[in-house]
């Protein structure tokens, strides 16, 4: 059956070892309210009309646990589990390799241990997307930033106005985000996030205003925090 629309795939790295959160188990897979933060995170994908596909990165280890999750919580749309490699962009990298993409469909790239992002967000970004190529969530520090190059004093206060902490999911036409990740491949180019490798195109990347509530979980007391932010979401009849 040929599609009318470009296709809308959704990769979710989940094979870090959380080694800022500790424990035996690795923190995509650690309960929230009773059910792991990647069930939550896939959810979100789930619901959300325009996305086809979703991709995952996960550790080795734990490829028969995934297998098991996506059964018992019914995630259809993921369709491929690969094996990750040893940085995020190493493990988005590995499934973009294995994705069958037009140069016209859009990318989504989203960190599995984000369980609070809306899907009525989502919709929104493949929106922005499709007309600016390159959209990532970002939101403005609520705290002045000072920095310092060390030796125990600060020597600048940046303008707070002009920074942007920035969250995922990123959004990439296909052609952009493969022609980004060959070329830090070449250069052997690293970050923490996927729109930089974008903006090395030479590339504009659209920012989207995004919400407080859509953490990263990173340490323990994120934990705690999240299970909060998913009471305030279950009250009002988000999730
Ligand atoms: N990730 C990945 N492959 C890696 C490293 C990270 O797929 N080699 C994923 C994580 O599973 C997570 C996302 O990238 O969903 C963001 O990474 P981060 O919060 O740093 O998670 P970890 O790397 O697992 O944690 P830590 O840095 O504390 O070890
Ligand atoms: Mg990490």
């Amino acid at each position: 059956m040929s599609r009318s629309r470009p296709k809308v795939v959704a990769i979710i790295p989940a094979a870090g070892s959380g080694t800022r959160i500790g424990g035996e188990i690795k923190k995509q897979f650690l309960p929230l309210k009773g059910k792991p933060i990647i069930v939550h995170t896939l959810q979100q994908f789930e619901h959300c009309s325009e996305v086809d596909e979703v991709a995952m990165a996960i550790p080795e280890s734990a490829l028969s646990d995934m297998e098991t999750v996506v059964v018992r919580f019914r995630l259809h749309k993921v369709n491929k589990i690969i094996i990750g490699g040893k940085k995020r962009q190493d493990s988005v990298g590995n499934v973009l390799d294995r994705l069958t993409l037009k140069d016209s469909d859009i990318v989504l790239v989203h960190d599995a241990v984000r369980p609070f992002v809306e899907t009525k967000r989502i919709s929104h970004l493949i929106k922005i997307c499709r007309e600016y190529d390159a959209a990532v969530f970002a939101v403005q520090p609520k705290d002045t930033i000072r920095r310092s190059t060390g030796g125990g004093f600060f020597d600048q206060t940046l303008d707070r106005t002009s920074l942007w902490l920035i969250q995922t999911p990123q959004a990439f036409r296909a052609k952009l985000l493969i022609k980004a990740f060959e070329k830090a491949k070449k250069d052997k180019f690293y970050s923490t996030d996927d729109a930089a490798l974008v903006e090395r195109l030479g590339v504009k990347v659209r920012i989207v205003e995004g919400n407080y509530d859509n953490i990263k979980i990173t340490t323990p007391e994120d934990l705690e925090l999240g299970a909060l932010i998913l009471d305030r979401w279950r009250a009002k009849g988000i999730m």
